[in-house]
């Protein structure tokens, strides 16, 4: 698959960008718009791979799903509306559609197979089948991976204290609440983004929050909305690390979400001494929102550990790369969940890093990296991981010579539009 060349050093990011859709609030949008009775409109929806993914499933369960006039139209169904799927539902390469369906068809009166791509079925279930088959959900998986097979069935609310900060597992467990007998609690080790909270909020469902704990209880069909979708923080990093690193930079990115369990890498970069502002805050769809100035500033390494890791996960391949030019030691630690994403995203930035000239190494549960402030052109491997392609190019900004990222076809995972906006902010020669 096609292979990105960038011809680094002085390539001043310049420009105004609205990055695409946030993916996770995209895949939520579809949920609860199919789940809700009417029609949702959803602004700014992401059309991505991962999200279409999504799109097709609820398709295949009888729910009208279009793009029109620059937003996605959900014609819901309500809470008891979906039909058996044809077929098995195919995740593709998306953790979020895998993980938060199987909650949600759990609680279905009708049986149905979830797959995904071979990435997807390497990757762990147990954290939301285990709790699923407490409230009585009937889900067979060999090794506890994909495909799962399941069986809908009547689900009874548990209080469940997750061993795991995911996102994907509270949703999993608050979408088959909403289908279950009693209250149904989720206790996390850390807050995780809370997306799933916020907009069922803004459909008219009760969540109930209390520190780590979050609860919902069974309850009657909820009617459609209008949302606007924020532009997704998790793409615009790539763009803002480009533009700290590369001397003669500055940026705007606008609309972004800045939810505060996703800022974690606004927080990071600021310790790093980044010059980062932003303006006009708002609200979209029971979320913040801003537009995110970022300019080209020397860097100092710093410790990445704690809350800061769930709420810049997604973040962290990028970060490796902001981290080879700051000064000083960079120790990313207590990530061990970045090992079962898409790919081993320590052994990948580790190693492709090194491919460039990078001083970073491994550790069980993170990396530790030198700032040297040089890296070299080479050729490198996204490991068909859209964050570790869209990571490398960034690091080919600043590397000597010619940089060769193969196999970038996946970057159409959650930024279809990556290259072409690369291309277009950024002067190098
Ligand atoms: C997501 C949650 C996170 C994140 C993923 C999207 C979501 O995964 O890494 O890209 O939309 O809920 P985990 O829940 O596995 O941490």
């Amino acid at each position: 698959m096609a292979d990105f060349i960038v011809k680094g050093k002085n390539r001043a990011f310049s420009g105004e960008i609205t990055p695409p859709g946030d993916k996770s609030v995209s895949h939520r949008a579809v949920i609860l718009g199919s789940l809700a009775r009417g029609k949702t409109r959803a602004g700014g929806f992401l059309a991505s791979r991962d999200t279409l993914a999504t799109v097709n499933a609820f398709q295949n369960m009888g729910v009208s799903v279009q793009a029109r006039a620059g937003a996605l139209e959900i014609s819901g169904k309500g809470l008891f509306g979906l039909k058996p799927p044809r077929g098995t539902i195919d995740a593709e390469n998306s953790g979020t559609t895998a993980r938060l369906l199987s909650g949600l068809l759990s609680a279905q009166k009708f049986s149905c197979e979830i797959t995904g791509d071979s990435s997807l079925q390497s990757r762990p279930m147990s954290r939301v089948t285990v709790p699923l088959r407490m409230m009585g959900a009937l889900i067979s998986a060999q090794e506890e991976k994909l495909p799962l097979r399941i069986k809908g069935s009547p689900l009874q609310g548990i209080d469940y204290r997750t061993p795991v900060a995911s996102a994907q597992v509270k949703s999993a467990l608050l979408l088959a609440g909403l289908y279950a007998s009693g209250r149904t609690s989720v206790t996390e080790p850390e807050r995780t983004r809370d997306h799933t909270e916020r907009m069922l909020r803004y459909f008219g469902v009760p969540v109930e929050t209390s520190g780590t704990r979050v609860s919902v209880s069974p309850g009657d069909s909820f009617a459609a909305t209008e949302l606007e979708i924020p532009s997704d923080i998790s793409s615009a990093v790539f763009f803002i690390v480009a533009a700290l690193i590369n001397p003669g930079s500055e940026i705007m990115v606008r609309s972004v979400g800045l939810n505060v369990l996703r800022t974690g890498a606004l927080d990071i970069l600021g310790e790093m001494g980044a010059d980062i502002s932003i303006e006009n805050r708002r609200e979209c769809c029971g979320e913040p929102v801003g537009d995110v100035i970022a300019r080209h500033r020397a860097l100092r390494a710093v410790r990445i550990e704690g809350d800061s890791v769930s709420r810049a996960i997604d973040e962290l391949p990028v970060f490796s790369v902001a981290e080879c030019f700051a000064d000083g030691e960079t120790v990313i630690s207590g990530a061990g969940d970045l090992r079962v994403k898409e790919t081993d995203r320590i052994s990948a930035m580790t190693g492709e890093l090194s491919k460039l000239g990078a001083d970073i190494r491994e550790t069980e549960d993170g990396m530790v990296i030198n700032g040297t402030g040089e890296l070299r052109g080479a050729r490198c491997a996204s490991r068909g991981d859209h964050r570790v392609a869209m990571s490398l190019a960034v690091a080919a900004t600043r590397a000597w010579g010619e940089t060769v990222v193969e196999d970038t076809g996946c970057v159409s995972i959650s930024f279809p539009e990556f290259f072409s906006l690369f291309e277009a902010l950024s002067k190098g020669k």
